[in-house]
C-alpha cells in the first residue's frame, strides 16, 4: 500500500465513523468504539498496514492517524456522556448545566397595570366594562350631564374643541372627562346597569407634577331600585380596601358636580404615613392624613331624565377617578410626567 491509498483509507474510516455517530443512539457508543477503535477494528488495522510503508512517509501518516483516533475518542466519550444518567456533559460541547439565553421581555405600562387592578377590584363587585368614544359631542359631555349652555360649572374643565360639527352643529371636543359613558350607557340599557369606563380625557391644561393636557381615567355608574348614598360609601370602601389593604379609610367631604346630588369628594387614608406623619411631614398626604381621590355622589334626577329612566323608580351612584394619581400612589411616583417619558427605569419596576 503506497501513502496516498493510506490517506484515503483514513479518510473513508473517518466519514463511516461520523456516519454512526449521527446514527447514535440507534447504534450504541460501545458498539462503535468497537468496530472502529476495537483492537481489531477499523482503524486499528489501518495503523497496521503503516508498516508496509516507507519509513521516511511513515511518520506524517502515524501522526494523522492518531489525531483521527483521538478525536473519534472524544466524540464517543461526548456521546456516552449524553447517553448517561445525569451531570454536565462534556465532550460534545453542549452542556445542559449553563444557564440558558435570556429573552428579553417586556412589561405592562404602569397605567395598565393600575387599570387592570382597579378593573379587577370592581369586577367583583360586578361592575362590567363599558366604552365611548374619545371624540364626543357637548350633548354627552356636557348637555345631559347637567350643565346646560354657558354654565359656569363648563368652565371647570377647559375644553380642546376640534374641527368638526355633530348633527345639530355643534362643534365637536375631545370628552373631559369619562363621565358621558354615563350617559350613552344609559340611552342603550335599561336599568338596572352597573358599569365602569375606564379611558382617555383630554383637558387644556398646564403640564406638571401633577397635571396633563392629556390623562385617564375611570368612571363608575350604578343605577337600580332604592340605590343611596350609604352604597356608593360601601362600595367605594370595599374598593379601597381591596387596593390599598384593609387598613385603608375612606371619608366623604362635600363638593358640587353638576350631574350628581349630594356630590362628594372622597378622600382615602394616606398610604404612605398612615396619618401618622408627626416627625417629618408627609410629602403626599402634606401631613394631612387623606388623599383626595374621587369624585362622586348620587346621581341627578336630569340625568336620570335626560336618559329616559323615570328618576321616581331609579336611583344610582356615581363616581369618577384619575387613573394617574392611583399609579402614582401604587407604585410611589411623586410627578406624573414619569408616567409618559417610556424611561425603561420607570417601565421595569412595575410588573
Ligand atoms: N367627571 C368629574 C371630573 O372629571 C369626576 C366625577 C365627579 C365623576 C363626580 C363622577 C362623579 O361620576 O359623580 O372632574
Amino acid at each position: 500500500m503506497n501513502a496516498t491509498t493510506w490517506k484515503e483509507k483514513l479518510s473513508a474510516i473517518r466519514d463511516s465513523f461520523s456516519v454512526s455517530i449521527a446514527k447514535s443512539p440507534a447504534e450504541s457508543p460501545e458498539a462503535i468504539e468497537l468496530h472502529f477503535l476495537g483492537r481489531k477494528g477499523e482503524l486499528a488495522l489501518l495503523l497496521r498496514d503503516l508498516k508496509d510503508i516507507p519509513l521516511e512517509e511513515r511518520k506524517p501518516l502515524g501522526a494523522l492517524g492518531n489525531a483521527a483516533k483521538q478525536e473519534m475518542e472524544a466524540k464517543l466519550a461526548g456521546l456516552k456522556g449524553a447517553a448517561g444518567p445525569a451531570g454536565p456533559v462534556t465532550g460534545s460541547g453542549l452542556d445542559l448545566t449553563l444557564p440558558g439565553w435570556p429573552f428579553p421581555k417586556g412589561s405592562l405600562h404602569p397605567l395598565t397595570v393600575t387599570l387592570n387592578r382597579m378593573a379587577e377590584c370592581f369586577a367583583k363587585l360586578g361592575f362590567s366594562i363599558a366604552e365611548g368614544p374619545i371624540i364626543e359631542e357637548d350633548y354627552f359631555n356636557f348637555e345631559a350631564l347637567n350643565f346646560p349652555p354657558f354654565h359656569p360649572a363648563r368652565d371647570m374643565q377647559d375644553t380642546f374643541y376640534v374641527d368638526l360639527k355633530d348633527a345639530s352643529g355643534k362643534d365637536m371636543l375631545l370628552r373631559t372627562h369619562t363621565s358621558p359613558v354615563q350617559i350613552r350607557t344609559m340611552k342603550n340599557q335599561e336599568p338596572p346597569v352597573r358599569i365602569i369606563s375606564p379611558g382617555r380625557v383630554f383637558r387644556s391644561e398646564a403640564v406638571d407634577a401633577s397635571h396633563s393636557f392629556a390623562f385617564h381615567q375611570i368612571e363608575g355608574l350604578y343605577i337600580d331600585k332604592h340605590v343611596s348614598m350609604a352604597d356608593l360609601k360601601w362600595t367605594l370602601e370595599t374598593f379601597m380596601k381591596d387596593l390599598f389593604g384593609s387598613s385603608a379609610k375612606v371619608r366623604f367631604m362635600p363638593s358640587y358636580f353638576p350631574f350628581v346630588e349630594p356630590g362628594a369628594e372622597v378622600e382615602v387614608s394616606c398610604v404612605f404615613c398612615r396619618g401618622k406623619s408627626e416627625t417629618v411631614r408627609c410629602p403626599v398626604c402634606k401631613g394631612t392624613g387623606w388623599i383626595e381621590l374621587l369624585g362622586a355622589g348620587v346621581v341627578h334626577p336630569n340625568v336620570l331624565k335626560a336618559c329616559n329612566y323615570d328618576p321616581a323608580k331609579w336611583s344610582g351612584f356615581a363616581f369618577g377617578a384619575g387613573i394617574e394619581r392611583f399609579a402614582m400612589l401604587l407604585f410611589g411616583i411623586s410627578d406624573m410626567r414619569m408616567l409618559y417619558e417610556n424611561d425603561l427605569r420607570i417601565l421595569k419596576q412595575v410588573q
